[in-house]
């Protein structure tokens, strides 16, 4: 049995104290979450080492984005290691999220180095895939998202990988409102499971957690996160407020 994640991406949102108020209600509130979720938030990175140091056991701590370089550390201004993240009590680094694809020009091949870090440091990856509005209007979206997997995975043993989660967010429905319905993320869920098996094997495919994200609600939530293939989710807009990303991670308990 996978055990479901539910994680809140903050993004570039929230000043200190706002940050401050947010955390230290989910903090309250975690008491409560069901034990079997696992929860993690990803706020701005200046906020990690102390969210990481003070947050209840229940509560983990997760980066935005990563370096993509190996090393430690060393002479890369504006960069932060995977190592350095671990070391701050970080314990997820999410890799290739849409909007560091569009705005920062990140692709697979570089994704799949961020992924590499990850590993050799061990902060577990959440690496975010997903199809454009166009390419699933033209019907290539499977095609799409298969090779974003095999391109950002390849040349890793099932073994390196064996902590990756994956997130799939239809790239349409973030920050849109718009939601792929179940059946959309079942099937690509499905989807994806069967590529990693083909990469990985059967029992690589059994384990790995698949995320959705995209505009998920505490509407639609349990809906979806009842798919089969669905093992919980990656939420942007609705971690911004604590009532709404506390009912997301109890949907359907
Ligand atoms: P959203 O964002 O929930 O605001 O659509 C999801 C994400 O980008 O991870």
């Amino acid at each position: 049995m996978r055990r479901r994640l539910v994680a809140g991406n903050w993004k570039m949102n929230k000043n200190y104290r706002e940050a401050m108020d947010l955390f230290e209600k989910l903090n309250e509130a975690s008491a409560a979450m069901p034990a079997e979720v696992d929860v993690m938030i990803a706020p701005p990175a200046l906020y990690l080492t102390g969210f990481a140091k003070t947050s209840t056991r229940k509560i983990e701590v997760g980066a935005q984005d990563v370096s993509h370089r190996e090393e430690e550390e060393g002479a890369f201004t504006g960069e932060v290691s995977a190592a350095i993240l671990k070391s701050a009590g970080v314990r997820y680094a999410i890799v290739g999220h849409s909007e560091r694809r569009q705005y920062h020009g990140e692709n697979d091949e570089l994704i799949g180095k961020k992924i590499q870090a990850c590993v050799k440091a061990e902060l577990t990856p959440v690496y975010c895939c997903g199809e454009s509005l166009e390419e699933r209007e033209s019907d290539r979206h499977f095609e799409v998202v298969r090779k974003q997997v095999s391109t950002a995975l390849s040349g890793f043993s099932a073994e390196e990988l064996s902590a990756l989660i994956i997130a799939y967010e239809p790239v349409w429905a973030i920050g849109t409102g718009k939601t792929a319905s179940a059946e959309q993320a079942q099937e690509m869920h499905a989807d994806i499971r069967a590529n990693v098996k083909e990469l990985f094997g059967a029992e690589f495919a059994e384990k790995v957690r698949i995320l959705y994200g995209g505009s998920c609600k505490p509407g639609n939530a349990a809906e979806i996160f009842g798919k089969p293939d669905v093992d919980g989710g990656l939420i942007g807009g609705a971690a911004l407020k604590a009532e709404d990303f506390t009912a997301i991670i109890g949907a359907g308990f």
